[in-house]
């Protein structure tokens, strides 16, 4: 043999090793254990039964890299079946672990379930909290946090500190009151008040005088949008439930049920305490929370009148979320630019039209998409897929756009092909605002509009900088589009983001599917999954 193959045979025998070592190298493990109980809680003065995670409420917060596997064991020491959905965590290949009762069993009163996630190339601000009848209202909820790897830049400075703000609107009213009025066919009130990480008011924040801090707010609310501000301050959009945005500064930000942004503040003001406030939007009534931004030497309580936020402009609002773009040179999850894939080139295979309603059925009040209101089957989807159990639902259940007719209870999926790149129009008819949310996939939101959405609006698509997120707003009487490439094998839940719409039928099951079945495709299910209705004695 000659040097230099032998050389060669020396470096390729180097990359065998190297690439055994690379296929070795696991992501790490995060474990968590969750008990999840009954606890008094007394947010806004008066003892209410909350759901406490490890007799925390708000619940514990998950902290993560890209790519950490996420192993969490909830424990259910309620009354009722119970789940946790993972809202805007992606669960590449694996919506077996979605935690929603069209992918999973309900986990019963006294048992456990381990739940196995991975923050696979995500980064960003996310939310998780209970997705079964209304626990959400008692709590249960927390931060879902993806920070990057160190080895991918992130545009904008480390911030000195990185602080969760869950933000929502509260009920003085337990789950199960807030459950029995819907079931009897009613709306919910307005809510008694709202609250940021638990509180109404005096939360607080303390940073350094001339350091810039990151605050990560979510709205982890039932029903209602909010407008978010801190006195004295400015807002730097920095992300945007996963997307890196062009970094414009706002005096205030419209966050709708669902959604989450990051932001940085610079403490540029004299050295004394300032006002954070949300106050409700769209609402006759407005309802506020005021949290505390101190600066570390302040001596000076916060005082003077709250900063002044839109309350019912709706066109204010629908003027600020067109100003969202995607900063295209910046790194995501993978360290290469987000605007390599340039989306707005690829034709949709498919437009749906979603119209939301409310109207009545037996009297009843219940929402619908495309004149369906969805019922959970006590088998989920996921499962009866799997198991090949027939009648638990069909594709035909739901029209891909409106039609006329009344009102009908059903078991909407829609039946997508992997890799299909589709078009959905959010048509909102009501005089109210919306908030929708996918599963498992992030979608380009490439249109707002007034009225009545047409083919001809595609010409005022944003096609080249819009943002990816998971969870959008409707405008009342609006609509908004969206560009999805459904890359995710598995059964995703698009549903209303407003819990009671959500609870009463304002959602559905998108099935992306192939028939190939393999592992680089979709995850095989798991060991240790739960089974129930026709699944039940299944062999996994
Ligand atoms: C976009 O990202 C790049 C690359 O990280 C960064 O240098 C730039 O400041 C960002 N621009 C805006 C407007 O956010």
């Amino acid at each position: 043999m000659g040097k230099e193959t032998s050389i060669v045979h020396l470096f390729l025998g180097f990359l065998a090793c190297l690439s055994v070592l690379v296929v070795k190298a696991e992501d790490p493990y995060r474990y968590f254990t969750w008990t999840v109980t009954y606890g008094t809680i007394s947010p806004l003065g008066v003892p209410q039964q909350g759901i406490l995670i490890n007799g925390h409420f708000p619940g514990p917060q998950i902290d993560c890299v890209t790519n950490d596997n996420v192993i969490v064991t909830v424990i259910n020491k309620l009354d009722q079946p119970f789940l946790i959905t993972w809202n805007g965590v992606k669960q590449r290949k694996n919506s077996w672990q979605d935690g929603v009762l069209g992918t999973n069993c309900p986990i019963p009163p006294q048992t456990s379930y381990q739940y196995k996630l991975q923050a696979k190339d995500q980064i960003g601000t996310f939310t998780y909290f209970p997705s079964t009848l209304m626990h959400k209202a008692s709590g249960g909820f927390g931060g879902f946090n993806i920070y990057s790897r160190d080895m991918i830049p992130v545009p904008y400075a480390p911030p000195a500190a990185d602080y969760t703000l869950l933000v929502g609107d509260w009920y003085k009213s337990s789950h199960k009151a807030l459950q029995r009025t819907l079931d009897s066919g009613n709306a919910l009130a307005f809510p008694d008040g709202i609250l940021i990480n638990g509180r109404p008011q005096s939360t607080s924040f303390v940073g350094d005088r001339g350091k810039t801090y990151k605050f990560r707010i979510s709205n982890v609310g039932l029903s209602t949008s909010f407008n978010f501000r801190i006195q004295g301050h400015k807002l730097k959009l920095v992300e945007m439930e996963g997307s890196h945005t062009v970094q414009q500064v706002y005096e205030s930000l419209d966050i709708h049920v669902g959604q989450s942004v990051a932001v940085l503040v610079t403490l540029n003001q004299a050295p004394k305490d300032y006002f954070i406030v949300a106050s409700t939007r769209f609402t006759k009534r407005i309802l506020t929370a005021t949290g505390i931004l101190h600066y570390s030497t302040s001596r000076t309580k916060a005082s003077g009148p709250l900063p002044i936020g839109p309350t019912y402009h709706v066109h204010w609002s629908l003027k600020q979320a067109r100003t969202f773009r995607m900063n295209l040179t910046a790194s995501a999850a993978r360290p290469n630019p987000q605007g390599s894939f340039h989306y707005g080139t690829i034709k949709p295979v498919r437009t749906f039209v979603l119209a939301n309603s409310a109207s009545r059925i037996n009297k009843k009040l219940r929402y619908a998409v495309n004149r369906i209101s969805y019922v959970n089957p006590d088998t989920p989807l996921k499962l009866a897929d799997y198991f090949n159990i027939p009648g638990v639902f069909n594709l035909k259940t739901i029209q891909d756009k409106p039609t006329p007719g009344p009102t009908v209870f059903g078991t909407s999926v829609i039946g997508a092909a992997l890799h299909d790149f589709v078009e959905i129009i959010f048509q909102n008819y009501e005089n109210t605002i919306q908030s929708w949310h996918l599963d498992g996939n992030d979608f380009w939101v490439v249109g707002y509009g007034n009225k009545q959405w047409t083919p001809a609006m595609r010409q005022k698509y944003n096609l080249y900088d819009a943002a990816t997120r998971y969870t959008v707003q409707v405008y009342p009487n609006s609509w908004t589009a969206i560009y999805v490439p459904l890359d995710n094998k598995g059964m995703w839940n698009l549903r209303s983001a407003i819990w009671p719409r959500q609870y009463l039928g304002q959602q559905l099951y998108l099935r992306v599917w192939n028939n190939e079945r393999s592992l680089f495709t979709e995850y095989d299910i798991p060991k240790n999954a739960l089974l129930c209705g026709k699944a039940k004695g299944q062999h996994i």
